[in-house]
């Protein structure tokens, strides 16, 4: 196993990707964890992520003390990446200092010949690389020497080959750094000497294995069916392992797209074989939202009422099967841990909540269930891939994309505001099937419209109008952690804009979001 410390950078999750396409196992735990913790996943190699504090800062995360005996004795490689070459330097007797001229974006390096981590790096000595910090190293540790440097001067990495400790100052898991993918191959591969064996076929059987274990015999299991990648995925995983002792419910919340229950419960039926019951709770839902204009509150409400229906499915369920389910499906994926709480494992995490994902943060604390949730160790791309082997149809593992709390996200506000529901949908379905008609649905991530709670003047049948607008978002991305907007050409988006304004009475503005992720995030709430 590689292990990523995650000292709280954006990219973090991007290292262990990574180290996964190379199908090495990786897997990242917080800042703050113990020693005993990283000596039990008996790591080859431990990556030290990059974070946006200083070393120099009161409180800024460390290693526990002893991390450097540890891995010494057991011969585990150590790879500092920013921020980790920094602690690195630091807490082996270096200096750091903040910058003198600090590097923020692309930066050309130049890398001695034969060291341990460029190899013989004849054929690429001169590299395009992604730096992003205000910190230097100034002075190195007894044992380390510089192996490349930046075109301004700055150091750019290092290494302590006898010790086994390695440092870059740049980020090798960005695709701005050209090399990075092959300069981690090479140090995984070559350097520390890890066999790439990871297969996601082993996953799935681990996967299964683990939650026969965990689900006793004689126990049933409540698994919600959105009809989205992740849940659909999850849930013909669990059926895998314990068969018809798994009960799926799809909730019509009301915040569902045009048509999708139908639509959904279609495909579970002739597709899926899986038994599902539809529950239609959207005056519940609906009611529990009305005049709430916060996002996150919307996500806990949302989060809250999804767990009541599935409380009171569970009542149905034991009335039938004189036994009460104990533990709830759920499809969440590796960024939504990532972004919404620290991953497993003590101590606590450095990077800052963005959003609380409704299947992960908004889970009430009193719970009846035990949750399952055998795909979260996973990136989408890997869920996807899992599908296949489980014999998942494309027409479930290409679909793009949905949030739990579904349209709640995406009308700004009051969800029940006028007829945001029915517009919103209608505006969605006439964007997707547009970009279904021009071939264009498989390389766009995600797409969707957003209800915008403004009132702008138009005309319209030589009559001025006062109504709204609806915001077109499309996006192409790998994970979901970050992206870019899709560039439609103008004639696309001139053709859907008036299909929009001349099938939706209250809409009479069309807006394309031309802004990735970050700084925006994907949703609009
Ligand atoms: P953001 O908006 O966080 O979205 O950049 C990243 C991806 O996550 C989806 N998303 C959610 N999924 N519950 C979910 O299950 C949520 O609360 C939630 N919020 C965002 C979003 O659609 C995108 O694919």
């Amino acid at each position: 196993v590689v292990l990523v410390l995650d000292f709280g950078s954006q990219y973090t999750h991007l290292i262990t990707r990574r180290i996964r396409q190379l199908s090495i196992c990786s897997i990242c735990l917080p800042a703050g964890t113990s020693l005993a913790e990283i000596s039990k996943l008996n790591p080859h190699v431990v990556i030290l992520s990059g974070g946006p504090h200083s070393v120099h800062e009161e409180g800024s995360p460390t290693l526990p003390d002893g991390f450097f005996e540890y891995a010494q004795e057991h011969k585990v490689s150590v790879l500092g990446i920013c921020y980790g070459l920094h602690l690195i330097v630091k807490l082996l007797g270096g200096e750091v200092k903040q910058a003198e001229r600090q590097e923020y974006g692309r930066m050309e390096i130049t890398a001695v010949k034969n060291s341990e981590l460029f190899g013989d790096a004849q054929s690429f000595p001169n590299q395009v690389v992604w730096m992003s910090h205000g910190d230097e190293a100034v002075q190195l540790p007894r044992g380390f020497s510089v192996v490349a440097t930046s075109l301004q001067g700055n150091i750019a990495a290092i290494e302590n080959s006898a010790a086994g400790i390695y440092a870059l100052q740049y980020h090798p898991e960005v695709t701005h750094s050209l090399r990075g993918m092959e300069t981690l191959r090479h140090f995984l591969l070559e350097v520390a000497g890890v066999t790439a064996e990871w297969k996601l076929q082993d996953v799935l059987t681990e996967q299964i294995e683990l939650v026969k274990a965990a689900v006793g015999p004689d126990e049933h299991v409540v698994c919600a069916l959105s009809g989205g990648v992740d849940s659909t995925v999850a849930a013909t995983l669990v059926h895998r392992a314990i068969g018809d002792r798994l009960h799926c419910v799809f909730v019509d919340n009301g915040l569902c797209r045009y048509k999708e229950g139908e639509r959904v419960m279609g495909t579970f039926k002739s597709d899926l074989h899986l038994p599902v019951t539809c529950v239609d709770a959207t005056d519940m839902f609906l009611s529990r939202l009305k005049g709430v204009v916060d996002p996150e509150k919307k996500r806990k409400i949302i989060g809250a009422a999804f767990i009541a229906v599935f409380e009171e499915f569970s009542v149905q369920l034991e009335k039938e099967l004189g036994k009460k389910p104990s533990f709830l499906v759920q499809g969440t994926l590796y960024p939504d841990v990532i972004e919404s709480c620290p991953p497993p494992g003590s101590g606590k995490s450095h990077s800052h909540t963005i959003k609380s994902h409704h299947n992960v943060g908004g889970l009430p604390a009193d719970m009846q269930f035990k949750l399952v949730e055998p795909l979260k160790w996973l990136f989408k791309d890997e869920v996807r891939k899992l599908g296949a082997l489980l014999e998942v149809p494309d027409s479930f593992l290409k679909r793009h994309p949905f949030p739990g709390p579904g349209l709640a996200v995406r009308i700004l506000g009051d969800v029940t505001q006028g007829n945001a529901l029915e517009t919103i949908r209608l505006a969605d379905e006439i964007f997707v099937n547009s970009i279904r008609e021009a071939g264009l649905y498989d390389e766009i991530w995600q797409a969707f419209a957003v209800y915008l709670p403004v009132k702008t003047v138009g005309v319209q049948g030589d009559k001025r109008t006062h109504s709204n607008a609806v915001a077109l978002r499309a996006i192409t991305s790998e994970d979901g952690m970050t992206a870019d907007w899709y560039h439609f050409n103008s004639k696309f988006l001139a053709d859907v804009s008036s299909k929009i304004c001349n099938s939706i009475r209250d809409i009479n503005r069309v807006v394309y979001d031309i802004t990735s992720k970050p700084p925006s995030t994907v949703e609009w709430e």
